[in-house]
């Protein structure tokens, strides 16, 4: 079928906080037609690529996308039309080219990734395939483990804990089904075990609960492990917890400050807490620990932890092969959470990806707190072969809406599906972490 853009055009639509963002339609000349809706962050690290808000405050206060949708329309789209949405890396070079800086403010790297995601989406429309299939060929079969933040903090909730998310991982379930729900089951414990103490069982940003009057950082570990054995699974065997502190929101003149616990810690001390609570609870992943630029605080902590817990950076690599580079040379974290519109198209996506899964570093594949209905990072992880996905809570459909694709795939894909449940988490130990060298000296 033929693949050439035929029509490029942007639409302002709501994400899930109601505030704008950008939808695009692409249009084929063979008649097939791909829409991507782009998400938004709130916790946004500081080196991601830049999304383009109109700042008119007449118009959803400041937060408008027209000027983002205008350069879809008025500047991409003439480029683009007779162009083949088939070749990805040459419609994703183009769109770089035309933007012309290095962090795609000019254009908005929010106007950016919706024309290279309704690209992929018509060329694999085009030819009749699922995007995981158009994406990821033949052998593409693997469902991620997911990481489900059932407990909201942070940005994402008000008057709940400093850190922004506690996950549960359903790793020693059989199937993706049966993960989410294991997933679900214990998300409707959480909820009783909180409503019996009184606390709020309202929802933060991400579907998880988002409770007043927590004691502490840890508590909600203590109620999501509660909440696991409630629901009759074991903690560790069945289920284990992640958690991303999004750290660079209270850190603060090198210190972090988590004001639930009235204590203001140094990276070391962070650091300890968080291999007390692996001690103390089957803690599997910590992502953002440590924040986006305490790569010294970085290092230590790989060196300590990294053997048996899996650390993620997020707003410390913000899906940058640059800054992923730099880490894997300092021996830095050992995951990459990979946020499309943290790069803006989806062939710098893959190359980070890419270049994880090169250096020995896993590859989490994450919705943003501002998301829409729309699927494709589902997708995205079958094709990549990731193993694990951050999509939120077992609530809300924008959370949900990727979960109920993930198991649309595994029954598409029947007795081919794999999931790889602990495989996906091959530094996962328990106990104490050996005492080894002291970390070696940054170079340079
Ligand atoms: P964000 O949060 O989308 O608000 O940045 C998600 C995360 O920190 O992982
Ligand atoms: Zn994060």
């Amino acid at each position: 079928m033929d693949t050439t853009i035929e029509m490029v055009r942007a639409r302002e639509i709501l994400d899930s906080r109601g505030d704008p963002t950008v939808a695009v339609d692409v249009f084929l000349s063979g008649g097939a037609i791909g829409t991507a809706m782009v998400p938004s962050g709130a916790s946004t690290g500081k080196h991601e690529a830049v999304e383009l808000r109109d700042g008119d405050p007449r118009r959803y206060r400041g937060k408008g996308v027209r000027n983002a949708v205008g350069n879809v329309d008025d500047v991409m789209a003439p480029e683009l039309i007779g162009e083949d949405a088939s070749d990805q890396s040459a419609i994703d070079s183009l769109l770089r080219e035309l933007d012309g800086t290095p962090d795609k403010s000019k254009l908005g790297a929010n106007a950016i990734l919706g024309v290279s995601l309704a690209c992929a989406r018509a060329a694999a429309n085009a030819v009749g395939l699922p995007l995981y299939r158009y994406l990821g060929g033949p052998l593409a079969r693997t469902l991620p483990v997911p990481l489900m933040n059932i407990l909201n903090g942070g940005k994402h909730a008000t008057d709940s804990a400093d850190m922004q998310e506690y996950m549960i991982v359903p790793l020693g379930l059989p199937t993706f089904s049966e993960a989410v729900r294991a997933g679900s089951e214990v998300f409707h414990e959480l909820k009783a075990e909180l409503h019996e103490r009184g606390m709020g069982t309202g929802v933060g940003d991400e579907g998880g609960f988002a409770p007043s009057g927590l004691k502490s950082n840890v508590q909600p570990i203590e109620l999501m492990v509660r909440a696991i054995e409630r629901a009759g699974y074991r903690a560790g065997e069945d289920i284990a917890i992640a958690l991303d502190p999004a750290s660079s929101e209270f850190h603060e003149n090198g210190t972090y400050k988590l004001a639930r616990d009235g204590k203001v810690l140094t990276a070391e001390e962070l650091g300890a807490l968080y291999a007390e609570w692996h001690l103390k609870f089957p803690l599997v992943s910590v992502e953002d620990g440590l924040a986006e630029d305490d790569w010294a605080g970085w290092k230590t902590l790989t060196h300590q932890l990294g053997d048996r817990l899996q650390l993620v950076g997020d707003d410390l690599f913000v899906t940058n092969v640059e800054r992923i580079r730099r880490g894997v040379s300092e021996g830095v974290g050992n995951a990459v959470l990979i946020k499309l519109n943290q790069i803006g198209t989806l062939s710098e996506t893959i190359e980070a990806v890419d270049l994880a899964h090169r250096s020995g570093y896993a590859a989490v594949i994450s919705h943003r707190s501002g998301e829409t209905e729309d699927t494709t990072i589902a997708d995205l992880c079958v094709a990549l072969n990731t193993g694990q996905i951050k999509t939120g809570s077992l609530s809300r459909s924008e959370r949900v809406a990727k979960y109920n694709r993930l198991m649309e795939i595994e029954l598409e894909l029947g007795d081919a599906a794999r999931y790889p449940g602990r495989d996906a988490f091959p530094r996962f130990r328990r106990g104490q972490p050996s005492q080894g060298a002291p970390p070696p000296s940054t170079p340079g």
